[in-house]
């Protein structure tokens, strides 16, 4: 028999959905997530329950850089938004986390999962999973700084550095017990990177660990979550109480819509028309023109549409072509000309 899935809960914020959009550093910036909230739920169902911003150097946040601004930007209607940080300074991370708060931050991240050398080289991201005492010395840091904020920390981890290092048994009761909200967990290990498949059971083992002592702590699945049914999986193996979506969403914005209706009934809505996905690529790009400008817009749209194509298609040699636009105008009217030729009209629903 389906039962849904509860509410999801981290603290004292309750998302409309169990699901959240991964931080993809590059990516997952507020242009981009305007795109996914502005997909509409089925029946009255709600689509994203979180969106994270990049990961946020602290130092530049603090010194108000051009860069970190723009990665840090948010607006109402990107609401409710986790900012995620990550370095090995308590106080400067501290800081960077009431930065956070005062800017809009619903919820604080902090990164102790990326494996990127740039950031392990600097000791943080995943390499805090190694040094465990530092990792919960930032954490009771960050939680206290937060608490009076009413401002929910999370903390998004991966396995362990490697199979013969895995955190599920020591650190991660002491992560639970310092005052965090959620724990993401992607199940995979620094050393793995994005090889290999996701471990449901090295998630599972981090649920137990977690609510042996500290049922209120949510726990959220993350990695090669790629449909509705797989979101379901993610949390029928493991038994956690969310499930973030990364890569996925890049290809299809669309699939929190799907897998959160998925999710309450057991069922698919209708699949988001042609016509609607063509529109959500000119609405990415149009974000971007007006939030940026137009230069960054083409670079963005070019190097995007390799994701979005696939669910755009058949239109024949469009990653090709669009490598080929000038200006604003042009890819404007190239995609109108586009949806015009190879893309069947919106049904005309009966009244
Ligand atoms: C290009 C790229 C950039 C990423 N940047 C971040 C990041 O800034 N912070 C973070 O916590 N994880 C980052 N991740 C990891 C994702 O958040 C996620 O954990 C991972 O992609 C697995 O989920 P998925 O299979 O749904 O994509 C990144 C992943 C990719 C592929």
């Amino acid at each position: 028999m389906f039962t849904p899935v509860p509410p999801l809960r981290i603290g004292s914020f309750e998302p409309a959905s169990p699901l959240l959009l991964a931080p993809i550093a590059g990516y997952c910036d507020l242009a981009y997530r305007l795109v996914v909230r502005s997909v509409p739920g089925y029946q009255g169902h709600a689509t994203l329950g979180l969106a994270c911003t990049d990961l946020l150097c602290p130092q530049a946040l603090l010194r108000e850089t051009d860069k970190s601004l723009w990665l840090a930007a948010t607006c109402p209607e990107d609401s409710p938004v986790c900012m995620q940080l990550y370095g090995r300074h308590p106080d400067t991370l501290a800081q960077a986390a009431l930065w956070a708060v005062e800017h809009g931050a619903t919820t604080v991240d902090l990164n102790m999962g990326c494996p990127v050398d740039k950031v392990t080289k600097k000791n943080g991201g995943s390499k805090l999973l190694t040094e465990p005492c530092l990792a919960i010395e930032i954490v009771q840091t960050l939680a206290r700084t937060l608490r009076p904020h009413t401002v929910p920390l999370t903390v998004k981890i991966r396995l362990g550095w490697d199979e013969n290092s895995l955190v599920s048994s020591d650190l991660v009761p002491k992560l639970a017990d310092s005052g965090i909200s959620a724990l993401i967990v992607h199940g995979r290990t620094t050393v793995q990177k994005f090889r290999g498949e996701v471990s449901h059971s090295g998630i599972l083992r981090v649920v137990e660990a977690v609510k042996r002592h500290h049922p209120e702590v949510a726990v959220i699945g993350n990695g090669d979550v790629k449909s509705p049914y797989d979101a379901r999986l993610m949390i029928d193996k493991t038994g956690c109480d969310g499930v973030m979506i990364g890569r996925e969403a890049l290809r299809r914005p669309w699939i929190f819509r799907e897998a959160n209706f998925y999710m309450s009934t057991g069922t698919l809505p209708p699949p988001l028309t042609r016509r609607a996905r063509a529109q959500l690529v000119l609405d990415h790009f149009e974000n971007v023109v007006r939030l940026r400008d137009e230069r960054v817009a083409l670079n963005t749209i070019r190097s995007r549409m390799s994701w979005y194509s696939a669910h755009i298609q058949p239109w024949p040699t469009l990653r090709r072509d669009v490598q080929k636009l000038r200006s604003a105008n042009e890819f404007r009217d190239f995609w109108a000309a586009g949806v015009e030729r190879y893309i069947e009209p919106e049904p005309v629903s009966a009244a």
